[in-house]
């Protein structure tokens, strides 16, 4: 009888210690690899690799979306219309503008800055979240955590040790699935080489269609 008590208690306790009560903040620095997938309606429109250089005391990240890449502020802009798919990259500057750039073409351009909100995500961006259960990525246990209802339900997934495993995003309009899925291996805690941050010298113009006057219906930066 006792022991059927006390293997009940502890596997309670063990149940309770393996979910996490507090959202994940980011550290101030770091960069990830990812493999990144949209689906509409279930219908694969996108499948590339990337990275993120995240450099929040320095107001600077870079987001890079590699060969095969349909990423929405990406597109558009007139910067590579004979391979809208080569890589491009994301970057945001201090407190200054947020450059779109193919580095095969040598094409940039000004989309917006911070006035219109483009700016570095906060490490406690996800502070209003709440904990929406376990999946395991790369045989990893990696806890979910969403913001509250909005037309995007943006969710995240870290592993008890704070590594980022799955970005998730699913918009309800249009019935879009957009993931970064990380390689956790790659994760690193650093502050980003400074060079990631440099701006091409041919970034001068600003964007045909800027922020936010293009995007029909808001999609996550990430
Ligand atoms: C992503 O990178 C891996 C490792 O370099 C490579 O094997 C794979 O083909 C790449 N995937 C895409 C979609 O480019
Ligand atoms: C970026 O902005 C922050 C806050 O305004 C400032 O403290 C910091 O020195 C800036 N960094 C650089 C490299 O300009
Ligand atoms: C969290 O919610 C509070 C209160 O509604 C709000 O002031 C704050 O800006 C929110 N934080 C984030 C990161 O959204």
């Amino acid at each position: 009888m006792w022991s059927i008590l006390v293997i009940v208690i502890s596997s309670i306790l063990i149940t309770c210690a393996s979910i996490p009560t507090t959202p994940p903040v980011w550290p101030s620095a770091f960069s990830v690899d990812f493999v990144e997938d949209i689906f509409f309606a279930v219908v694969k429109y996108s499948h590339n690799n990337g990275t993120w250089y995240y450099d929040f005391p320095n107001g600077r990240a870079r987001y890079d979306h590699l060969r095969g890449q349909k990423n929405n502020f990406c597109g558009g802009q007139k910067l590579s219309d004979n391979d809208p798919k080569a890589p491009c990259s994301l970057l945001f500057t201090n407190h200054s503008n947020m450059y779109v750039i193919y580095p095969e073409a040598k094409t940039c351009c000004i989309l917006c800055g911070e006035k219109e909100g483009c700016t570095v995500l906060k490490p406690t961006w996800l502070s209003n979240s709440s904990y929406t259960g376990d999946k395991v990525f790369e045989g990893k246990k990696c806890h979910g955590w969403a913001e509250p209802g909005h037309i995007f339900t943006d969710e995240l997934y870290v592993t008890d040790e704070n590594v980022l495993c799955q970005y998730h995003e699913k918009s309800f309009v249009g019935d879009l699935i957009h993931t970064l899925t990380f390689n956790q291996a790659s994760y690193k805690v650093q502050q980003p080489d400074t060079s990631i941050f440099d701006i091409p010298s041919y970034c001068k113009d600003v964007c045909p269609r800027p922020y936010p006057n293009h995007v029909t219906h808001k999609r996550s930066i990430l």
